[in-house]
Protein backbone atom coordinates (compact mmCIF):
# COMPACT_ATOMS: atom_id res chain seq x y z
CA UNK A 1 0.00 0.00 0.00
CA UNK A 2 1.61 3.56 -0.94
CA UNK A 3 0.95 6.07 1.28
CA UNK A 4 1.79 10.04 1.58
CA UNK A 5 0.65 11.25 4.52
CA UNK A 6 1.76 10.74 8.04
CA UNK A 7 -1.65 10.41 9.39
CA UNK A 8 -2.74 7.36 7.20
CA UNK A 9 0.30 5.84 8.23
CA UNK A 10 0.33 6.54 11.74
CA UNK A 11 -3.73 5.13 11.62
CA UNK A 12 -2.27 1.95 10.16
CA UNK A 13 0.55 1.29 12.58
CA UNK A 14 -1.74 2.34 15.32
CA UNK A 15 -3.88 -0.81 14.23
CA UNK A 16 -1.25 -3.01 14.38
CA UNK A 17 -0.13 -2.17 17.81
CA UNK A 18 -3.12 -3.11 18.66
CA UNK A 19 -3.27 -6.65 17.49
CA UNK A 20 -0.02 -6.68 19.34
CA UNK A 21 2.16 -6.91 15.97
CA UNK A 22 6.28 -6.48 15.19
CA UNK A 23 7.09 -3.27 12.65
CA UNK A 24 9.96 -2.73 11.06
CA UNK A 25 11.31 -0.38 9.15
CA UNK A 26 13.22 0.13 6.01
CA UNK A 27 14.77 3.73 5.59
CA UNK A 28 15.78 4.75 1.64
CA UNK A 29 15.75 7.48 -0.75
CA UNK A 30 14.79 5.07 -3.63
CA UNK A 31 15.91 4.05 -6.82
CA UNK A 32 15.79 0.27 -5.02
CA UNK A 33 18.28 -2.09 -6.07
CA UNK A 34 19.20 -5.19 -4.47
CA UNK A 35 21.26 -3.76 -1.34
CA UNK A 36 17.92 -2.17 -0.88
CA UNK A 37 15.94 -5.32 -0.96
CA UNK A 38 18.31 -7.44 1.30
CA UNK A 39 17.06 -4.91 3.63
CA UNK A 40 13.40 -5.39 2.80
CA UNK A 41 13.71 -9.13 2.68
CA UNK A 42 15.16 -9.68 6.51
CA UNK A 43 12.33 -7.07 7.38
CA UNK A 44 9.58 -9.41 5.96
CA UNK A 45 11.39 -11.92 7.49
CA UNK A 46 11.76 -10.85 10.92
CA UNK A 47 8.37 -8.76 11.24
CA UNK A 48 5.00 -9.11 10.94
CA UNK A 49 4.78 -6.00 8.87
CA UNK A 50 7.02 -3.93 7.03
CA UNK A 51 7.34 -0.72 6.49
CA UNK A 52 9.14 1.07 3.46
CA UNK A 53 10.35 4.62 3.37
CA UNK A 54 11.05 6.31 0.09
CA UNK A 55 12.15 9.95 0.70
CA UNK A 56 14.69 12.34 -0.72
CA UNK A 57 15.95 13.65 2.16
CA UNK A 58 16.67 17.31 1.11
CA UNK A 59 18.03 18.47 4.08
CA UNK A 60 21.30 15.72 4.35
CA UNK A 61 22.28 17.07 0.82
CA UNK A 62 24.95 19.82 0.97
CA UNK A 63 25.07 22.75 -1.87
CA UNK A 64 26.16 21.66 -4.81
CA UNK A 65 25.16 18.06 -4.36
CA UNK A 66 23.20 15.44 -6.48
CA UNK A 67 19.63 16.68 -4.74
CA UNK A 68 18.25 17.76 -8.28
CA UNK A 69 19.47 14.94 -10.45
CA UNK A 70 19.28 12.09 -7.85
CA UNK A 71 17.39 9.25 -9.50
CA UNK A 72 13.41 8.93 -8.92
CA UNK A 73 11.59 5.30 -9.74
CA UNK A 74 8.76 5.38 -7.05
CA UNK A 75 6.43 3.45 -9.50
CA UNK A 76 8.87 0.44 -9.67
CA UNK A 77 9.90 1.32 -6.50
CA UNK A 78 6.70 0.16 -5.54
CA UNK A 79 6.18 -2.86 -7.38
CA UNK A 80 9.61 -4.10 -5.76
CA UNK A 81 7.92 -3.47 -2.47
CA UNK A 82 4.80 -5.37 -3.08
CA UNK A 83 6.20 -8.43 -4.74
CA UNK A 84 8.87 -8.60 -1.82
CA UNK A 85 5.60 -8.70 0.74
CA UNK A 86 6.05 -4.77 1.75
CA UNK A 87 2.99 -3.62 3.64
CA UNK A 88 3.48 0.28 3.44
CA UNK A 89 5.57 2.33 1.48
CA UNK A 90 5.50 5.46 2.68
CA UNK A 91 6.87 8.23 0.59
CA UNK A 92 6.01 11.45 1.64
CA UNK A 93 6.26 15.07 -0.12
CA UNK A 94 9.13 17.54 1.89
CA UNK A 95 6.00 19.79 2.73
CA UNK A 96 4.59 16.74 4.70
CA UNK A 97 7.87 15.55 5.86
CA UNK A 98 9.45 19.72 6.89
CA UNK A 99 5.99 21.59 6.20
CA UNK A 100 4.69 24.53 4.60
CA UNK A 101 7.52 26.22 2.49
CA UNK A 102 9.82 23.95 3.91
CA UNK A 103 12.43 25.86 6.06
CA UNK A 104 15.15 23.51 6.36
CA UNK A 105 17.56 26.09 7.79
CA UNK A 106 17.94 24.59 11.75
CA UNK A 107 17.14 28.57 12.61
CA UNK A 108 13.78 26.92 11.74
CA UNK A 109 13.85 23.70 12.06
CA UNK A 110 14.57 21.29 15.21
CA UNK A 111 17.57 19.16 14.10
CA UNK A 112 19.19 16.07 15.84
CA UNK A 113 22.86 16.65 16.31
CA UNK A 114 25.33 13.54 16.13
CA UNK A 115 28.29 14.29 18.35
CA UNK A 116 31.53 16.04 16.36
CA UNK A 117 34.05 13.22 17.17
CA UNK A 118 31.61 11.16 15.05
CA UNK A 119 30.91 13.39 11.89
CA UNK A 120 33.89 15.38 11.08
CA UNK A 121 35.81 12.43 9.71
CA UNK A 122 35.49 10.72 6.72
CA UNK A 123 32.07 11.34 4.69
CA UNK A 124 30.95 14.28 7.17
CA UNK A 125 34.44 16.09 6.54
CA UNK A 126 33.31 17.04 2.88
CA UNK A 127 29.74 16.78 3.61
CA UNK A 128 29.47 18.84 6.44
CA UNK A 129 25.61 18.91 8.11
CA UNK A 130 25.00 15.67 6.22
CA UNK A 131 24.47 13.40 9.12
CA UNK A 132 22.60 16.28 10.90
CA UNK A 133 20.05 15.73 8.09
CA UNK A 134 20.48 12.28 8.14
CA UNK A 135 19.74 11.81 11.96
CA UNK A 136 17.08 14.31 11.85
CA UNK A 137 15.01 12.34 9.13
CA UNK A 138 15.75 9.34 11.22
CA UNK A 139 14.56 10.14 14.03
CA UNK A 140 11.41 11.61 12.26
CA UNK A 141 10.87 8.50 10.80
CA UNK A 142 11.17 6.18 13.87
CA UNK A 143 8.71 8.73 15.67
CA UNK A 144 5.85 8.26 12.43
CA UNK A 145 6.49 4.43 12.00
CA UNK A 146 7.33 3.88 15.95
CA UNK A 147 9.18 0.44 14.57
CA UNK A 148 10.83 -2.26 16.71
CA UNK A 149 13.50 -3.01 14.63
CA UNK A 150 14.97 -0.63 11.56
CA UNK A 151 17.32 -2.19 9.12
CA UNK A 152 20.63 -0.17 7.86
CA UNK A 153 23.17 -1.44 5.25
CA UNK A 154 26.82 -1.56 6.22
CA UNK A 155 27.46 0.07 2.88
CA UNK A 156 26.64 3.13 4.50
CA UNK A 157 28.79 2.25 7.66
CA UNK A 158 29.82 5.37 9.05
CA UNK A 159 26.00 6.22 9.00
CA UNK A 160 25.28 3.26 10.23
CA UNK A 161 27.50 3.41 13.23
CA UNK A 162 26.09 7.43 14.30
CA UNK A 163 22.74 5.80 13.90
CA UNK A 164 23.25 3.03 16.30
CA UNK A 165 24.95 6.30 18.99
CA UNK A 166 21.66 8.31 18.22
CA UNK A 167 19.41 5.29 19.59
CA UNK A 168 21.17 4.34 22.19
CA UNK A 169 21.87 8.46 23.48
CA UNK A 170 18.23 9.13 22.98
CA UNK A 171 16.95 5.78 24.24
CA UNK A 172 14.72 5.47 20.92
CA UNK A 173 13.43 1.73 21.91
CA UNK A 174 14.34 0.44 18.35
CA UNK A 175 16.92 -2.20 17.90
CA UNK A 176 18.91 -1.62 14.64
CA UNK A 177 19.91 -4.64 12.60
CA UNK A 178 22.99 -4.30 10.67
CA UNK A 179 22.81 -5.68 7.21
CA UNK A 180 26.18 -6.79 4.94
CA UNK A 181 26.94 -4.68 2.17
CA UNK A 182 25.23 -6.21 -1.81
CA UNK A 183 28.11 -6.50 -3.98
CA UNK A 184 27.82 -7.18 -8.15
CA UNK A 185 29.94 -10.37 -8.97
CA UNK A 186 32.78 -7.86 -9.90
CA UNK A 187 32.76 -6.41 -6.26
CA UNK A 188 31.47 -3.39 -6.96
CA UNK A 189 29.27 -2.22 -3.71
CA UNK A 190 25.50 -1.45 -5.55
CA UNK A 191 24.28 2.30 -5.21
CA UNK A 192 21.74 4.16 -6.49
CA UNK A 193 24.21 6.73 -7.36
CA UNK A 194 25.84 3.68 -9.57
CA UNK A 195 23.53 5.02 -12.22
CA UNK A 196 25.49 8.38 -13.20
CA UNK A 197 28.49 5.84 -13.91
CA UNK A 198 29.26 5.37 -17.90
CA UNK A 199 30.71 2.15 -18.92
CA UNK A 200 34.58 3.15 -18.59
CA UNK A 201 33.76 4.81 -15.21
CA UNK A 202 32.05 0.87 -14.33
CA UNK A 203 35.50 -0.36 -14.39
CA UNK A 204 37.18 2.29 -13.06
CA UNK A 205 34.76 2.02 -9.83
CA UNK A 206 35.96 -1.70 -9.46
CA UNK A 207 39.59 0.15 -7.50
CA UNK A 208 36.78 0.21 -4.62
CA UNK A 209 36.57 -2.97 -3.90
CA UNK A 210 39.68 -4.11 -5.10
CA UNK A 211 41.48 -1.57 -3.08
CA UNK A 212 39.48 -2.63 0.01
CA UNK A 213 40.05 -6.69 -0.61
CA UNK A 214 43.66 -6.18 -1.15
CA UNK A 215 44.00 -4.26 1.97
CA UNK A 216 41.99 -7.14 4.07
CA UNK A 217 44.10 -9.90 2.01
CA UNK A 218 47.48 -8.25 3.30
CA UNK A 219 46.28 -8.02 6.44
CA UNK A 220 45.36 -11.47 6.98
CA UNK A 221 48.51 -12.62 5.80
CA UNK A 222 49.89 -10.45 8.79
CA UNK A 223 50.06 -7.13 7.68
CA UNK A 224 49.31 -4.32 10.91
CA UNK A 225 50.36 -1.14 10.03
CA UNK A 226 47.90 1.47 8.28
CA UNK A 227 50.23 3.30 6.93
CA UNK A 228 51.87 0.81 4.80
CA UNK A 229 48.54 -1.25 4.61
CA UNK A 230 47.24 2.12 2.59
CA UNK A 231 50.07 2.80 0.32
CA UNK A 232 49.01 0.09 -1.45
CA UNK A 233 46.24 2.61 -2.81
CA UNK A 234 48.31 3.70 -5.70
CA UNK A 235 48.65 1.02 -7.93
CA UNK A 236 44.77 0.36 -8.47
CA UNK A 237 44.57 4.38 -9.32
CA UNK A 238 44.65 5.90 -12.37
CA UNK A 239 43.92 9.68 -13.99
CA UNK A 240 40.18 8.97 -13.72
CA UNK A 241 40.34 8.28 -9.68
CA UNK A 242 40.79 11.00 -7.25
CA UNK A 243 40.97 9.75 -3.85
CA UNK A 244 39.44 11.57 -0.91
CA UNK A 245 40.00 8.87 1.92
CA UNK A 246 41.18 6.32 3.02
CA UNK A 247 41.09 5.67 6.51
CA UNK A 248 41.31 2.38 9.43
CA UNK A 249 39.04 3.13 11.93
CA UNK A 250 37.14 1.46 15.02
CA UNK A 251 34.23 -0.61 13.92
CA UNK A 252 32.28 1.17 16.85
CA UNK A 253 33.29 4.43 17.70
CA UNK A 254 35.00 5.70 14.84
CA UNK A 255 38.45 6.32 16.80
CA UNK A 256 41.60 6.59 14.48
CA UNK A 257 43.19 2.69 14.30
CA UNK A 258 47.03 3.40 14.77
CA UNK A 259 47.06 -0.93 14.34
CA UNK A 260 44.92 -2.73 12.63
CA UNK A 261 43.06 -5.40 14.08
CA UNK A 262 40.01 -7.16 13.87
CA UNK A 263 37.79 -4.77 15.14
CA UNK A 264 39.81 -2.18 12.01
CA UNK A 265 36.65 -0.90 9.56
CA UNK A 266 38.36 0.03 5.93
CA UNK A 267 36.84 2.99 5.09
CA UNK A 268 37.53 4.40 1.24
CA UNK A 269 35.63 7.42 -0.94
CA UNK A 270 36.93 7.93 -4.16
CA UNK A 271 35.59 9.88 -7.14
CA UNK A 272 35.22 8.69 -10.65
CA UNK A 273 34.88 12.16 -12.71
CA UNK A 274 32.00 13.66 -10.98
CA UNK A 275 30.77 10.48 -9.09
CA UNK A 276 31.61 9.90 -5.94
CA UNK A 277 31.31 6.68 -4.52
CA UNK A 278 31.87 5.07 -0.98
CA UNK A 279 33.01 1.08 0.37
CA UNK A 280 34.21 -0.08 3.03
CA UNK A 281 35.12 -3.80 4.46
CA UNK A 282 35.85 -5.11 8.05
CA UNK A 283 39.28 -6.78 8.18
CA UNK A 284 37.74 -9.66 10.30
P1 LIG B 1 19.81 5.06 0.68
O1 LIG B 1 21.11 5.48 0.11
O2 LIG B 1 18.64 4.89 -0.23
O3 LIG B 1 20.04 3.69 1.42
C1 LIG B 1 19.01 3.08 2.16
C2 LIG B 1 19.59 1.92 2.94
O4 LIG B 1 20.07 0.93 2.03
C3 LIG B 1 20.79 2.35 3.80
O5 LIG B 1 20.71 1.72 5.07
C4 LIG B 1 21.98 1.83 3.00
O6 LIG B 1 23.12 1.55 3.78
C5 LIG B 1 21.38 0.56 2.40
N1 LIG B 1 22.15 0.14 1.22
C6 LIG B 1 22.41 0.87 0.10
N2 LIG B 1 23.20 0.15 -0.75
C7 LIG B 1 23.44 -1.04 -0.15
C8 LIG B 1 24.20 -2.20 -0.48
N3 LIG B 1 24.87 -2.28 -1.62
N4 LIG B 1 24.23 -3.23 0.39
C9 LIG B 1 23.55 -3.15 1.58
N5 LIG B 1 22.83 -2.09 1.96
C10 LIG B 1 22.77 -1.04 1.11
O7 LIG B 1 21.04 5.76 3.30
C11 LIG B 1 20.08 6.42 2.93
O8 LIG B 1 19.34 6.09 1.80
C12 LIG B 1 19.59 7.65 3.65
O9 LIG B 1 20.66 8.31 4.26
C13 LIG B 1 18.49 7.35 4.72
C14 LIG B 1 19.00 6.41 5.81
C15 LIG B 1 17.25 6.74 4.03
C16 LIG B 1 18.04 8.66 5.40
O10 LIG B 1 17.56 9.57 4.48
Amino acid sequence: MLLHKIVEVREKINEWKKQGLTVGLVPTMGALHNGHLSLIKKSVEKCDRTVVSVFINPIQFCPGEDLDKYPRTLDADEKLCNDAGVDIIFAPSPKEMYGEGHILSNDFLTYVIPPFFYTNKLCGKSRVGHFDGVCTVVNKLFNIVQPDFAFFGEKDRQQLIILKKMVKDLNIPVEIIPCPIVREESGLALSSRNKYLSSKDREDALALSKILFNIKACYKKGMKDPQILAETVYSFLNENHSLEYLEFRDGDDLEEKKVADDNTIVFIALKIGDVRLIDNVSLK
